[in-house]
């Protein structure tokens, strides 16, 4: 299946900032001979720069391979919900992935396994592709609970979408690798990647179509051999999605 690489911004960038990186990553697809990305782009900038992204993608020939997502979005459909961002906002502004339950949503907002399947639903019903986000602590999978902690986080979104479960995509992110230069081994996550596999295909026919993106310091140098194992079709990638030269590296990785 065609791999997806996805650029995760997190809270990083500027107008400035922002502009030079898409025209360096531009610069960079347009050197790949037409017809021949054999992977999905796509990049989860902050919300603020939504509508600069969509923009700079109109304007530029060499950024229409990249897709536009967000980090973010609000279970609600509309209303009283100050500073929240609706999933037909996001649609609006031409955005065709959303990240839902980042472990740092997780963590620092207190997002439950329910809310984030929720969410899932929302970006769903508005016509784009949540990137649903699992994984275990350290301490848990030191305590050896990595399989019953992905278990449950998949099994909240199955029991939410199960209808819709293979038009989802899957990135398992430990959250002792992220940001955190230690990423896990490939066979680690092709451990827990084939275990989410046969979750998925326990519900759904479709179980192989469905994308399996590894992250948690995925980088210009270990991202081959990760991208290599049989379960893993993309890349969720944060601090090096900063850095023009290392995303297309990893863009290049996902070519094979
Ligand atoms: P990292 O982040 O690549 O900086 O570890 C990945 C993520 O949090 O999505």
């Amino acid at each position: 299946m065609k791999k997806l690489i996805a650029g995760n911004w997190k809270m990083n960038g500027s107008l400035t900032a922002n502009e030079a990186l898409l025209l360096a990553l531009g610069q960079g697809l347009e050197r790949v001979p037409a017809g021949s990305l054999h992977c999905d782009v796509a990049v989860c900038v902050p919300a603020p720069y939504l509508a600069q992204v969509q923009a700079l993608k109109a304007s530029q020939p060499a950024l229409s391979g990249i897709e536009l997502g967000a980090q973010d979005v609000s279970a609600h459909d509309a209303g009283a919900y100050t500073g929240e961002v609706s999933a037909a906002m996001l649609k609006d502004l031409g955005c065709r992935y959303v990240i839902v339950g980042h472990s740092e949503r997780r963590q620092y907002h207190f997002e439950t396994d329910a809310l984030v399947a929720e969410k899932a639903g929302a970006v769903l019903a508005s016509g784009m592709t949540p990137i649903v986000c699992i994984g275990e602590t350290l301490i848990e999978r030191e305590a050896g609970h990595t399989e019953e902690v992905i278990k449950r986080q998949l099994a909240a979104v199955i029991s939410a979408n199960g209808h819709r479960i293979s038009e989802i995509v899957l990135a398992y992110e430990p959250v002792w690798a992220i940001g955190t230069g230690r990423s896990a081994s490939p066979p680690q996550a092709q451990a827990v990647h084939a275990v989410l596999r046969a979750g998925l295909e326990a519900v759904t026919d479709l179980f192989a179509r469905v994308k399996i993106l590894y992250g948690g310091s995925m980088n210009a140098a270990n991202a081959a051999s990760l991208l290599a194992q049989p379960d893993i079709d993309g890349g969720l990638i944060g601090g090096a999605s900063l850095k023009a030269h290392d995303f297309l590296t990893i863009i290049a990785a996902a070519q094979v």
